[in-house]
């Protein structure tokens, strides 16, 4: 993906055609973003309030950012950093902020990808019942697993071997094309788990949480928490969608491809959340939505323990989201290697070595954060929850920040409106584009910037 690697000029041209481009951008941007951050936000952040307001922001935040870097990106022919040193020399401080997100997420993404494998093999070598239970202790298996002194480092590493094979071998296409018929067994199957879901009894009680907003619900925090999620899950505000707005031909539609985006995207983390939330009403507790990161791990396996072939989908389950993850993760990773090819003019294998050992120590502290580093807290968050919060809640929301006011008022949106005009003929939404990104993004994440890291502090009360 960089601009000098050795194969730039394949890559370049790459999405020969105009649903290439969408699946690609679509296969990067679905991932446990959707499966498993997003339910966890809605359950913890207020339902109903949580969802209206990502769908809002999807439809004028999501839509504008994602427009603007694709954009940025099919200009230049260049990725973030290189991209906005083009548009305006001194300016690529912006894309290096940018590019420090997937240098944090990578890591304790695949620390998660480590949980899915160990509850992929739980289902091959157990029932779902012993899966589903609980040890004398009364913790579940999850519990054990990421309070254990090792065990979550070992499935980490487990996971990054994975990565780390297919990029060696060098078949991270092939690996992609396998993810295309994956990837729509996913859906349906989640589609199945979603129903099934749904009929449990009391999921009533669950569907009106998920889907009924509550204005007891709003806060500070659920805006921010949307905002962050919705960066997350539609990869924004950390160059890389920069990066493949500059494999995009001339004559594809950036308007229609970033609808059909952000709809494939926001579907599946819906069904996600139909699939879990409801499922929380009827085999958990209350206290379970607050669970956070844990909420996929704990709410599933009783979901599959009342199934009547719950093993067998499990095991096709965890594999998928296993599968899911990987491509994610292997998009990630070999962002953050051309990061440092770019950047520090390195070599292919070095910056290879360099993200990986980044990757073991930043991902060792966020695997063993809930077990024997559970002493070591910043502001009551573990290391992964810390990670999290620095990459999605204060990086993304700057890099936002900055690329807003960088095109609103530094290169002005006549520029990139023009870009876009240039396949197009008409950018339909260009005054929404325009007032989006010159006022009401950069207003709305500065406040709420300030509001958080100020309630985060306990300076002002939480609203
Ligand atoms: N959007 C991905 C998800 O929902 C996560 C992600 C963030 C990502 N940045 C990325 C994936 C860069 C690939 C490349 O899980």
């Amino acid at each position: 993906m960089s601009d000098n690697n050795s194969n730039s000029t394949i890559e370049r041209s790459s999405f020969t055609n105009k649903i290439g481009f969408v699946l690609a951008a679509a296969g990067s941007a679905v991932g446990l973003g959707n499966l498993w951050r997003f339910p966890y936000c809605v359950a913890k952040y207020g339902g109903g309030m949580f969802l209206l307001i990502y769908v809002i922001l999807g439809l004028t935040f999501g839509f504008s950012l994602m427009v603007a870097e694709i954009a940025i990106g099919r200009k230049t022919r260049l990725s973030a950093i290189g991209a906005f040193d083009k548009l305006k020399p001194g300016y690529s401080f912006i894309g290096v902020i940018a590019s420090l997100v997937p240098i944090i997420i990578t890591p304790y993404y695949c620390v998660i990808g480590g949980w899915v494998l160990k509850f992929l093999w739980s289902y091959i070598t157990m029932p779902t019942n012993i899966v589903a239970s609980t040890n004398e202790a009364g913790l579940t298996i999850f519990e054990q697993l990421i309070t254990a002194p090792a065990e979550p480092l070992v499935w980490f590493l487990i996971f990054m071997c994975f990565n780390i094979l297919i990029i060696a071998i060098g078949v991270e296409k092939g690996i992609e094309k396998f993810s295309k018929i994956l990837m729509p067994i996913l859906v349906a199957l989640i589609l199945i788990v979603a129903i099934y879901s749904c009929t449990l009894p009391n999921a009533i009680k669950g569907i009106q949480y998920y889907l009924i907003p509550r204005s007891e619900e709003f806060s500070i925090n659920t805006i921010l928490s949307a905002m962050s999620q919705l960066f997350y899950s539609l990869s924004l505000a950390m160059g890389i969608m920069i990066t493949y707005g500059s494999y995009m031909k001339k004559d594809c539609n950036i308007e229609t491809s970033v609808w059909q985006i952000e709809i494939f995207d926001t579907v599946i983390a819906f069904l996600a959340g139909l699939a879990i939330i409801p499922a929380v009403f009827s085999c958990g507790t209350p206290d379970d939505l607050k669970a956070g990161p844990s909420l996929m791990f704990i709410i599933l396996p009783r979901l599959f323990n009342t199934m009547e072939a719950g093993r067998i989908i499990a095991i096709i389950f965890f594999f998928l989201v296993f599968f899911a993850a990987l491509t994610s993760s292997i998009s990630l990773y070999e962002t953050c290697v051309s990061i440092f090819q770019d950047r520090f003019k390195q070599k292919r294998i070095p910056s290879i070595v360099f993200t990986l050992l980044i990757c073991i120590v930043i991902g060792s502290l966020a695997s063993l954060g809930y077990g024997p580093l559970s002493m070591i807290t910043f502001f009551g968050m573990q290391f992964l929850d810390l990670f999290d919060f620095i990459s999605n809640s204060i990086l993304m929301p700057i890099v936002a920040f900055l690329t807003c006011i960088f095109i609103g008022y530094i290169i002005k949106p006549k520029v990139l409106i023009e870009e876009v005009e240039s396949s197009n003929g008409n950018f339909r939404l260009k005054g929404l584009f325009t007032i989006v990104i010159k006022y009401i993004a950069p207003v709305l994440i500065l406040i709420i910037l300030v509001a958080s890291i100020l309630q985060n502090m306990g300076i002002i009360p939480t609203i």
